[in-house]
């Protein structure tokens, strides 16, 4: 017997747990994957880093982002792999200035007015891109047929933030200041972030993404309003171009510290799951945000340094909390360069062990 493609596409899904439950199924034990799970804590990353200049142009070269991609699959069986990139590289896109500083992070030449606005080379994100979608061909041919893969984005708010404030800060205060002041500017930036993020993601599924995330990691400094019109409205705006063209493919919100206004989030936007941040308590969770919505998170990343009994704590209430329910194990927000590698095998044996 032949298989139609949509079967074959069917039988690859099925034969991944991570796919499997944002398709629809409850899956125990659950899948689990983390955030930043390629990275400084990996001595096999570090060494790959070395070799190349600048971060930027570690993620624009494939032969290195599929290898420290699949680095912590080899180690640990992740069910789900990242696509290793950054959400600045859109801003970079963009043709804004972007550096990295060693022990710094993020730095980029800020943006503060409608003339920085107006040199945003608009139409150039998907062609300057070109290296990540190539990386992401690579990975959907080299990973394992049980770990799904998944393709992402900053959201608007999040890379404005960087955009505007020229690195992450705190407070957000010129980023708020701006779009309380001037609206109608703030929007265009906004705009302008969403038809780049769409045709970014949309090209990302083209090139093998079988799943997609936001990252919203300044989301939790907004007021209600500019929660409203800068977090959730952009992002269902992206939610619904990308599904025009990919209406299949899943995508995951992560409106960090979103607090109260993550079930709003999620009914609004129609993210088919949302990443928690390690504030948020499951069983409100289970209860406020509709059960079509993958629940998937949210360990706190500093047991993951701390490591020992508080840490299997944390694991088994997590799973005790998320029985029942389409769950995807994650932590709260990503593994921080510190964090003994060991730990994070103990978790997954423990998470695997429960089912
Ligand atoms: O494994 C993965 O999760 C995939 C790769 C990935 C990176 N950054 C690689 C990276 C992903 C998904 C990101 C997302 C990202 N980048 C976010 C959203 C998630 C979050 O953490 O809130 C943000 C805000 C950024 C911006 C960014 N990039 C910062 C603030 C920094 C500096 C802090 C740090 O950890 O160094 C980066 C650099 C960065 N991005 C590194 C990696 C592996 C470290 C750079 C290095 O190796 O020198």
């Amino acid at each position: 017997m032949t298989l139609s493609p949509e079967q074959t596409q069917a039988a690859k899904r099925q034969a991944k747990p991570f796919l499997r439950v944002l398709d629809g199924e409850i899956v125990s034990p659950p899948p689990v994957w983390m955030m930043r799970q390629a990275g400084r804590y990996l001595p096999e990353y570090r060494e790959v880093r070395a070799g190349i200049g600048s971060f930027l142009e570690f993620c624009y070269t494939p032969d290195a982002a599929v290898e420290v991609t699949l680095q912590p699959l080899r180690r640990f069986g992740f069910d789900a792999s990242i696509l290793f990139a950054d959400i600045l590289v859109i801003p970079d896109a963009l043709g804004q200035n972007v550096t990295f500083k060693e022990g710094e992070g993020p730095v980029l030449e800020p943006i503060r007015d409608l003339s920085g606005l107006d040199k945003l080379d608009v139409g150039g994100v998907v062609g300057n891109l070109a290296p990540i979608f190539e990386t992401l061909r690579r990975l959907s041919v080299e990973i394992p047929k049980t770990t799904g893969l998944i393709g992402f984005a900053g959201s608007p708010w999040t890379v404005a933030v960087y955009m505007v404030e020229g690195r992450g800060r705190t407070e957000c205060e010129r980023a708020r200041g701006w779009a309380y002041r001037a609206p109608a500017e703030f929007q265009k930036l906004m705009d302008i972030l969403v038809d780049a993020t769409s045709a970014y993601l949309i090209e990302q599924v083209k090139a093998g993404a079988e799943a997609l995330q936001l990252f919203d990691s300044w989301a939790g400094v907004l007021s209600v309003e500019q929660f409203r019109s800068l977090v959730i409205e952009p992002t269902r705006r992206i939610v619904e171009n990308v599904r025009k063209s990919a209406p299949d493919v899943p995508i995951i919100g992560f409106p960090r510290q979103g607090g109260i206004m993550i079930p709003e989030y999620v009914t609004e936007t129609g993210v088919d799951g949302v990443s928690l941040d390690h504030s948020v308590p499951f069983d409100w969770a289970m209860r406020e945000i509709p059960e079509t919505c993958v629940l998937q998170g949210n360990l706190d990343n500093r047991l993951l340094v701390v490591g020992g009994d508080a840490l299997d704590r944390g694991v088994d209430t997590i799973l005790e909390q998320t029985r029942d329910r389409r769950f995807i194990f994650n932590l709260g927000h990503g593994i921080v360069p510190q964090t003994p590698p060991e730990n994070v095998a103990r978790v997954i044996e423990r998470i695997r062990g429960s089912g």
